[in-house]
């Protein structure tokens, strides 16, 4: 199994390029299933998410290119309603074929989702969302079967502002009989995104962006050419390690205006930050201080950061109290930390982190997704060389990451750990 192998120390340093958005591109590709002809998607990430939702669409028939940060999707002749377990089970988001196939095709047979660990992750909202706007539902041997002649619109409520179901929900809704109107929607950039996509092939959203999502049904959605917003979260952990190394790093191809919950934190943590129209020149002289941080739905605090933000917090000056409000496992990943000599106690959802003058370096191991960032933060400024595994997890949402910090001037690199072993024993 290959391993991230970072020695800390090095002040990151430069510029780097965004990636598209990896939250964005997967609920558009979902999305694309809607219409008939070719869309051509731009600035998509080559992540492992990614690659995953390429396959899932293509089991389900429809014709798929790829070239570079260029994808193109064409759903003309889906062949299949079902998706199968081998690929939902990698990830969440493919769970969100299941709307879009019941509104083209009538049925849809999609496996409960997998993605990461990060505490319990119902798809209920989805479920009766999609049977308030007319489906039959059951589930049945691991598998949701959703089936309906033609979807028709209603009244959604959220109990909570997911990202998915609000995503989900809408792109069901678009080909639906009538007008579909959620309520308590969640207003993330990628939900504005996906609307402004699915706008564009020619159906009627209103209210992406707040909490009331408006979507009148239409007949058919055509293919269009669309280019996929930044990815938030990747801007936010490279302005994050420019912070923990005392850095001096700009992230370009970026939407400061998508990380407004992000950027004032890592102010107050003693940040200087400058945000031009799509470029963050992110630079910290001292050493960080503590702040409190409680996450919640956009526009609030990304549960994203949260794991990232905490490895910076683990060497501030003073105590920070950081509140979980969205996931409840997602502090797995504190163990880790703490085996690199940060000071952290967790009490239920909240997270007391006493500032360490110095982290130092350890074999970790990365649970989820963000998780695997968070030790790779705290890495960058740990003394000595710290050895990750579980690094599939960060392969599955960020793009080029040893290449982008290398040119950063970390220390960084991917090896098999058996290999390297021998390799050190023969020298
Ligand atoms: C998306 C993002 C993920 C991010 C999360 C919160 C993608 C691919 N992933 O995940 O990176 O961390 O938003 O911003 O876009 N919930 C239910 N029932 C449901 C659906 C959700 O109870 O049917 C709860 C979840 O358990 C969680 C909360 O709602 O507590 C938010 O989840 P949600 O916004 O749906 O997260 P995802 O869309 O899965």
């Amino acid at each position: 199994m290959e391993k991230l192998f970072v020695t800390g120390g090095a002040r990151l340093q430069g510029t780097v390029r965004i990636s598209g958005s990896k939250n964005g591109a997967l609920a558009i590709m979902a999305g694309a299933l809607l219409a008939s002809g070719r869309t051509t998607l731009r600035n998509v990430p080559k992540i492992g998410d990614i690659f995953t939702m390429v396959e899932t669409l293509r089991s389900l028939g429809a014709e798929i290119e790829t070239n570079g940060d260029w994808l193109s999707i064409d759903a003309t002749n889906l062949t299949s309603c079902e998706a199968p377990y081998e690929l939902v089970k990698q990830m969440r988001a493919s769970f969100c074929v299941l709307g879009p196939l019941v509104a083209r095709l009538g049925r849809a047979k999609v496996a409960m989702p997998g993605g990461c660990d990060i505490g319990s992750r119902p798809i209920d909202y989805h479920v009766k969302g999609i049977q308030t706007l007319g489906a039959y539902v059951d589930t049945d041997h691991g598998y949701v079967y959703a089936e309906s002649l033609r979807l028709r619109g209603a009244p959604i409520y959220l109990d909570f502002p997911s990202a998915g179901a609000t995503q989900h929900l809408m792109t069901a809704a678009c080909l639906a009989e009538g007008v579909t109107v959620i309520q308590n929607a969640a207003a993330e950039p990628e939900v504005v995104d996906l609307a402004r996509f699915l706008t564009q092939m020619g159906a009627r959203i209103d209210g992406a962006g707040t909490t009331t999502v408006k979507i009148t049904g239409v007949r058919e959605l055509h293919g269009v050419d669309y280019t996929i917003i930044p990815d938030r979260m990747e801007a936010g952990t490279f302005g994050i390690a420019a912070a923990i190394t005392r850095g001096d790093v700009t992230v370009t191809a970026a939407a400061p205006e998508h990380l407004e919950p992000v950027l004032p934190k890592l102010q107050e943590v003693g940040a200087r930050i400058d945000a031009q129209n799509d470029s963050i020149h992110f630079r910290m002289v001292d050493r960080p201080l503590a702040t409190d941080i409680m996450t919640m739905p956009h526009p609030g605090f990304p549960t994203d950061m949260q794991q990232p933000m905490v490895a910076l917090l683990s060497v501030a000056e003073g105590t920070s109290v950081v509140t979980e409000n969205v996931y409840e496992r997602r502090f797995k990943y504190i163990s880790e930390l703490q085996r690199m000599g940060a000071d952290i106690k967790q009490e239920g959802r909240t997270a007391i982190i006493k500032g360490m003058p110095q982290l130092t370096a350890a074999p970790v191991t990365a649970t989820d997704l963000r998780a695997g960032a968070a030790l790779v933060v705290a890495a960058l400024a740990a003394e000595g060389q710290t050895e990750i595994a579980g690094i599939e997890h960060i392969d599955r949402g960020y793009e080029n990451l040893v290449d982008k910090l290398c040119s950063l001037g970390a220390e960084i690199y991917r090896a098999d750990s058996e290999r390297r072993g021998t390799a050190l024993c023969l020298a």
